[in-house]
């Protein structure tokens, strides 16, 4: 995510939409009425008319919530966060010139880019309400389509993390500043890619957000019609590609698949060893990352958290192929397990105060990144990726690490305490990081705290933030991250299921 970029609404909307306030803007202002507890959250639900999509289930479930939730801030910022992916980013719905093929353009917010994580997990935040549905108007629709164009998207550069809006749509390319000097192969189209950081979740996502669709709908004559075998193919031959070693036994440097570089002022926007990035060792089953989900790049390129959602959903998508193909389908649960072994073998280390945890990064010559970053995947989020259960004691280890000082991306303060990134600034915690703990806990004290955190850190503006001070809750970054905002809502909805006394208590204080 680059959130320095604020480029601004969408145009060309249409006329009816002409009116309707940038929402770049909109959500840095407080909106009467007011929430009626201690924070007065503003409210930030766009005006019926500018709303990008609407679905009936969507507004019985804040209706649900509604009368759920009895503290009245916590109350509003689930009414404005978990509507906002439909409320302001759908920015074009259609179909496939010459084709009946459904196509949907979901932008992350602030940026007029599609980007593959982004988009999957945003669309994640409504899975709990779909259905099969054959409906253009349906939530099932916007997921086909969305699947369709991330593999559009993916078949062409699936070297590429974040995607221009589709011809079919008629909107503008848009130009990405930061991209300006890098230096990317295999080359792409900048009319058709935003930005191109090979990173093996954005891939992972397609799966995951493959595997919803199939898990809710069961709708797998879907999955023979377009040409979703060929991109899982694509997808497949790509991180094969990724499992080489930098040298080859007799010494040679083996060629790579991708190299990046950028100019930049930033160590974590550019790769070292002239765009190769860190050497790693062959033959560990573990597939390669450039970059994280922070977009920044990996310090040590086995990344564990992507691997485990890679194993994770491609594992379960080989389910949906064996009906479409079944050696692709045989090469996919072969190869999940094989990452699988990889991250077992290769990804736990010994920590002399938590014992065995997972380490964030490794290189297979012995060297490990110790630390957990609030993006998704994380280290943190594993039992989310449907990796492991919550229960299990690697995980629990690793939790307890990850949420304690020694996580050295772990930012303590008066307001907020979280995993924060090096994507912002030392000293801000990502309010991402709270939403994930609470997913994956049981402890009604843990769950407690972390919605009090959350409802009082917003600056009264009622939306989650990318970041925030931890001193301070005014100092935050990124106004408008529709990913966070549906993350947020996304747990409130799995509280209601699962502890839903927990919403009739005051988080006032
Ligand atoms: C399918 O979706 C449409 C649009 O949301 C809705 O009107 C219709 O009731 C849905 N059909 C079923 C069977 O759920
Ligand atoms: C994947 O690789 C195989 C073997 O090289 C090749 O036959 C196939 O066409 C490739 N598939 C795609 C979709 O690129
Ligand atoms: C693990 O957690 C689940 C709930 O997530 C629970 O039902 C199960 O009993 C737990 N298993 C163990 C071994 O504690
Ligand atoms: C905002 O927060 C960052 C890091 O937390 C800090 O470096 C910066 O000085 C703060 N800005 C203001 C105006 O307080
Ligand atoms: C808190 O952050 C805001 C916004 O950056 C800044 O204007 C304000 O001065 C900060 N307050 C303190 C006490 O640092």
């Amino acid at each position: 995510m680059v959130s320095k970029l604020l480029l601004g609404l969408l145009a060309g909307l249409g006329a009816a939409v002409a009116q309707c306030p940038d929402y770049v803007t909109h959500s840095t202002q407080i909106h009467e009425p007011l929430s009626q507890g201690k924070y007065q959250l503003s409210y930030q639900r766009p005006d019926p008319a500018c709303r990008t999509f609407t679905l009936a289930e969507v507004k019985e479930a804040i209706l649900d919530m509604e009368h759920a939730v009895k503290d009245p801030d916590l109350a509003r910022l689930f009414e404005n966060t978990y509507p906002n992916t439909l409320d302001t980013t759908v920015s074009w719905k259609g179909v496939a010139s010459g084709s009946d093929e459904e196509l949907t353009f979901i932008t992350t917010g602030d940026i007029v880019a599609m980007w593959l994580r982004d988009s999957a997990n945003q669309m994640r935040s409504y899975k709990t309400l779909l259905k099969a549905n054959s409906s253009t108007d349906s939530l099932a629709s916007l997921f086909r389509g969305a699947i369709n164009l991330q593999s559009r998207y993916i078949f062409a550069s699936p070297f590429c993390n974040a995607f221009q809006a589709p011809a079919e749509s008629g909107l503008p390319p848009e130009h990405n500043n930061a991209a300006d000097t890098d230096e990317v192969t295999p080359d792409y189209d900048p009319s058709f890619v935003f930005e191109c950081k090979y990173e093996l979740d954005s891939l992972s996502a397609f799966l995951q957000l493959s595997y919803d669709y199939y898990d809710k709908t069961g709708d797998s004559n879907f999955f023979g019609k377009y040409n979703w075998v060929n991109t899982v193919e694509t997808i497949l031959n790509v991180t094969k590609t990724l499992l080489i070693g930098t040298y080859a036994d007799d010494g040679h440097v083996n060629e790579l698949s991708y190299t990046f570089q950028r100019t930049t002022n930033s160590a974590s926007e550019t790769l070292l060893n002239v765009g190769a990035g860190s050497p790693i060792k062959g033959g560990t089953g573990l597939v390669r990352s450039a970059f994280r989900p922070s977009d920044d790049s990996t310090i040590y390129q086995l990344f564990i958290p992507a691997n485990m959602m890679f194993s994770s959903y491609l594992g379960r998508c080989a389910e949906i192929m064996e009906n479409q193909n079944s050696g692709l389908a045989k090469q996919m649960s072969d190869f999940s397990t094989s990452v699988r072994n990889g991250i077992e073998q290769q990804g736990k280390v010994r920590h002399e105060a938590f014992g065995e945890i997972y380490a964030y990064e490794v290189d297979g010559y012995g060297s490990r990144n110790m630390m957990d970053d609030a993006n998704v995947p994380s280290l943190l989020s594993a039992p989310i990726l449907d990796y492991l259960d919550a229960n299990d004691t690697t995980y629990q280890n690793t939790r307890k690490f990850v949420l304690s000082a020694e996580n050295p991306y772990y930012m303590r303060g008066t307001v907020i305490n979280g995993v924060g990134s090096p994507h912002t600034h030392p000293g801000k915690a990502w309010p991402m990081s709270i939403i994930v703990a609470l997913l994956s806990s049981d402890d009604d004290d843990e769950i407690m705290k972390g919605l009090r955190m959350l409802v009082s850190s917003t600056a009264q503006l009622g939306l989650i933030h990318e970041s925030i001070d931890t001193f301070n809750a005014s100092n935050w970054s990124r106004q408008w991250f529709s990913w966070a905002n549906g993350l947020f809502g996304e747990m409130l909805l799995d509280l209601k299921d699962r502890k839903p006394y927990l919403l009739e208590l005051s988080y006032q204080d």
